[in-house]
């Protein structure tokens, strides 16, 4: 279950609320009968019916292959590529997956960045245990994770020899194209498939994400139900569709100057779909000079943090609450005869009814300070509701962009910083960018 309260948006949207919702129908068409911008990157619409059964039986598999023979499984990737299968362990699993008692494998996530020091690191904390890998990457040319493949490439072979490095190696790439698919074919490691109509934002439901997060022992399949049910219901038009209730309202704040979202949640586990989301959101909508800047907070953290800004800074934020009708564990306060922290007003009370408190006191007081809040309250912390959420953000961010007039399924700016990178570091090819760039220099 998911639902979406737009309860505290009323005194901030005005009429712009219902402009908005005229202007749904024709972004929702785009969508379902692929007649927008960016359309033949859909395939994401119809994804929780409509994939490869025997490519998901193969994935199973393998996840249970690497489960048995493996005590961690390095995943290789960037952006979509590791963003969704992390927002999932951290959830579905915890935070400190790699800490909790568990009979699955540890997961680690490299090729996210180029720092020396944390692949070092890496390379120590994997010592000794059995090792799996798996690279992921759609265009199979994106520096990052294929430096660290590189290197994760030959510390398998010495410690395991070329044939069973190969069995341990796990290639989630494009179907014919990228050196990964090259490299993949070459070395005979097994691979899957990131659908080509599927961007790497949007890619968590294919093997992307699905054989990390079943490496982890989470149930893909209730994940894939949960995302199935949601794909049924949003994809129907109209104005009870929640997906359409939140897309007008974060467009229709846009449009009134909220040019900043915060998506909060009050669960640590959440803080990794935000970062999903941020990708999701801001690669989506950030381009020809427009875009809602999705950025996040940790609370109650946060809130001795960036609480005094979003309390009393700028006023362009609007916030989206993420709460939990029913979280995976609680706690109650004791009472304390002594009472010297003066805490035995809580005494009794389960966390879950404090953090409420904070949840409900906090939206209030930042409505008091000018900031849009929007609820969804989802069930509870298990898959079906997991897959839920990844579906509504989607299909919502879908309509988002194209309610923004941009393509929202292409990413040029990604390139600009490449460009400047391969041109410092002399890639072939770019002898006339790197002879500017060194005069700016
Ligand atoms: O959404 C996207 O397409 C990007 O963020 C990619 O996921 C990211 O750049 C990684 O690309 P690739 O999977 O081709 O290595």
């Amino acid at each position: 279950m998911l639902k979406l309260d737009l309860s505290k948006i009323a005194p901030f949207v005005g009429d712009d609320l219902a402009a908005v919702y005229e202007e749904l129908p024709r972004a929702h068409d785009y969508l379902i009968n692929k007649t927008g911008r960016g359309n033949d990157f859909l395939g994401w619409v119809n994804l929780p019916f409509d994939y490869d059964k025997e490519e998901y039986a193969r994935l199973k598999a393998a996840a249970a292959r690497i489960r048995e023979d493996s005590d961690v499984l390095v995943v290789i990737g960037i952006g979509g590529s590791y963003l969704g299968a992390r927002a999932a362990i951290e959830y579905l699993r915890s935070p400190n997956y790699n800490l909790i008692k568990k009979d699955t494998p540890e997961i680690y996530f490299a090729g996210n960045n180029i720092s020396g020091t944390a692949l070092r690191e890496l390379f120590g904390l994997i010592e000794g245990k059995r090792v799996s890998v798996n690279v992921i990457s759609k265009s199979g040319t994106t520096t990052e994770p294929a430096i660290a493949f590189r290197l994760f490439k030959s510390y398998m072979e010495e410690r395991y020899g070329k044939e069973e490095a190969a069995r341990r190696i796990y290639a989630t790439t494009d179907k014919a194209r990228g050196a990964l698919k090259g490299l993949a074919d070459g070395e005979g490691y097994e691979t899957f498939v990131i659908p080509d109509d599927v961007g790497g934002r949007y890619s968590v439901l294919t093997p992307v994400g699905l054989l990390p997060i079943a490496v982890a022992g989470i149930d893909t399949d209730r994940l894939l139900a949960g995302a199935a049910a949601a794909a049924e219901e949003y994809q129907k038009p109209g104005l009870d569709n929640t997906a359409w209730q939140y897309a007008a309202a974060r467009n229709a704040l846009y449009r009134k100057g909220y040019t900043t979202e915060i998506l909060a949640s009050y669960e640590p586990a959440f803080r990794f779909v935000s970062e999903w989301w941020k990708q999701l959101y801001g690669e989506s909508e950030g381009k020809e000079n427009k875009g809602i800047f999705p950025a996040s907070v940790d609370l109650t953290a946060d809130l001795h943090s960036m609480g005094q800004y979003i309390q009393q800074g700028l006023r362009n934020l609007m916030e989206t609450v993420v709460n939990f009708e029913k979280t995976r564990e609680d706690m109650i306060v004791g009472t304390d005869a002594a009472n010297a922290d003066g805490l035995n007003f809580l005494a009794g009370k389960t966390l879950s009814e404090i953090n409420l408190a904070a949840i409900r006191g906090t939206a209030l007081a930042h409505v008091d300070g000018g900031v849009p809040n929007l609820r969804i309250d989802l069930s509870d912390m298990e898959e079906e509701d997991f897959g839920r959420l990844i579906y509504f953000f989607e299909f919502a961010c879908g309509l988002s962009g194209y309610l923004l007039e941009v393509n929202p399924f292409d990413q040029p700016g990604v390139e600009a910083y490449k460009k400047n990178m391969f041109a410092l570091l002399g890639k072939p090819g770019y002898e006339k960018e790197t002879e500017e760039i060194k005069k700016r220099l």
